[in-house]
């Protein structure tokens, strides 16, 4: 293995070979904290982030490897220095693999094409955010102690995607990763957050409203929600009137929460707009996973990390 710049392009069993890693990590971290030793790992981040950038670093750290950290908008590319020109520059202090992050979907795949370099991808506009995808089924899985090895370890489980799916790459790389490992999907968005052509998503269920009978019907069935983040930066006119009504239609609200089975569990990708997507009481509830998220974000980025070096 060589680079993670997809779940789609990657084979159930290499998915369920990282998370089956991941698991094995996490039990014992130490065993591996000399896995990385002599790599220097570059940090390459264009957009912002908070807990991949910070995950990614502590995986490196913790498997004995070195970061070499690098902030966009602190660097010459403010002068408008070219994405490759940059690249090729910090290749010269001595580069072992690349974490990268970019606002352009497919800029991720073609830096690892023409750098040579082994590279993960951290999220690329629109596109994939596989990392997040491996944290989320991890989390899911351990939630429900179910083993990354059998076939189809998902199977029977239904998880609701909720909110704007068009401009999220962790919508598409879990659609890919939950399907892949058997589960049920149902996506909830408004038409207009959803992407036009489903095609190549040919097993999810669509809904576009929360308070019909069908919808309310979903919301008593489902084992978990993925509540997705209103990514406001990326839209390009009105997708919806206004912040309110977006709540009022597709937030997870209390009184929507309210009508999940109880064993049912809430994740969310972060960054949170709470009293958007998401109240503040169904984030911070008892059925809410989203911390646990940010602690084997760490686990299943040192699994990625070692299986770029495999
Ligand atoms: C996500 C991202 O950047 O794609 N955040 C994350 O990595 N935890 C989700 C988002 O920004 O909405």
């Amino acid at each position: 293995m060589i680079n993670l710049i997809t779940i789609r392009e990657l084979s159930e069993t290499q998915l369920q070979k990282f998370l089956s890693h991941s698991f094995q990590i996490k039990k014992n971290p130490e065993q591996f904290s000399q896995a990385l030793k002599g790599k220097n790992i570059l940090q390459f981040f264009v957009e912002n982030s908070t807990r991949t950038k910070l995950s990614f670093e502590t995986a490196v750290k913790k498997l004995g490897g070195a970061n070499i950290a690098f902030a966009g908008g602190a660097s010459s590319m403010s002068k408008g220095e070219s994405l490759l020109d940059t690249v090729q520059t910090i290749q010269q202090y001595g580069v072992d693999a690349m974490v990268m992050r970019h606002s352009s979907g497919g800029a991720i795949d073609w830096i690892a094409k023409v750098s040579g370099l082994r590279v993960i991808n951290a999220g690329d506009g629109q596109h994939e955010h596989p990392t997040q995808a491996l944290l989320d089924a991890f989390t899911l899985m351990e939630q429900w102690k179910l083993p990354a090895e059998e076939a189809n370890p998902l199977a029977g489980k239904k998880i609701m995607i909720l909110g704007d799916v068009l401009h999220s790459r962790v919508a598409r790389s879990n659609i890919h990763s939950l399907t892949k490992l058997g589960a049920e999907v149902t996506l909830v968005a408004p038409k207009t957050l959803l992407p036009s052509d489903l095609s190549l998503f040919p097993q999810v269920k669509v809904l576009h409203r929360l308070d019909t009978p069908s919808g309310k019907e979903e919301l008593a069935d489902v084992d978990a929600v993925m509540v997705l983040r209103l990514q406001l930066e990326r839209q390009k006119g009105a997708f919806f009137p206004s912040s309110g009504e977006y709540r009022h239609f597709w937030g997870l609200t209390r009184e929507r929460a309210a009508l999940l089975k109880s064993t049912a569990v809430i994740l969310h990708p972060g960054p949170m707009n709470r009293g958007i997507e998401i109240d503040s009481e169904v984030a911070d509830s008892k059925q809410s996973l989203i911390l646990k998220q940010v602690e084997n974000g760490v686990w299943v980025r040192m699994s990625a990390l070692m299986g770029v070096f495999e």
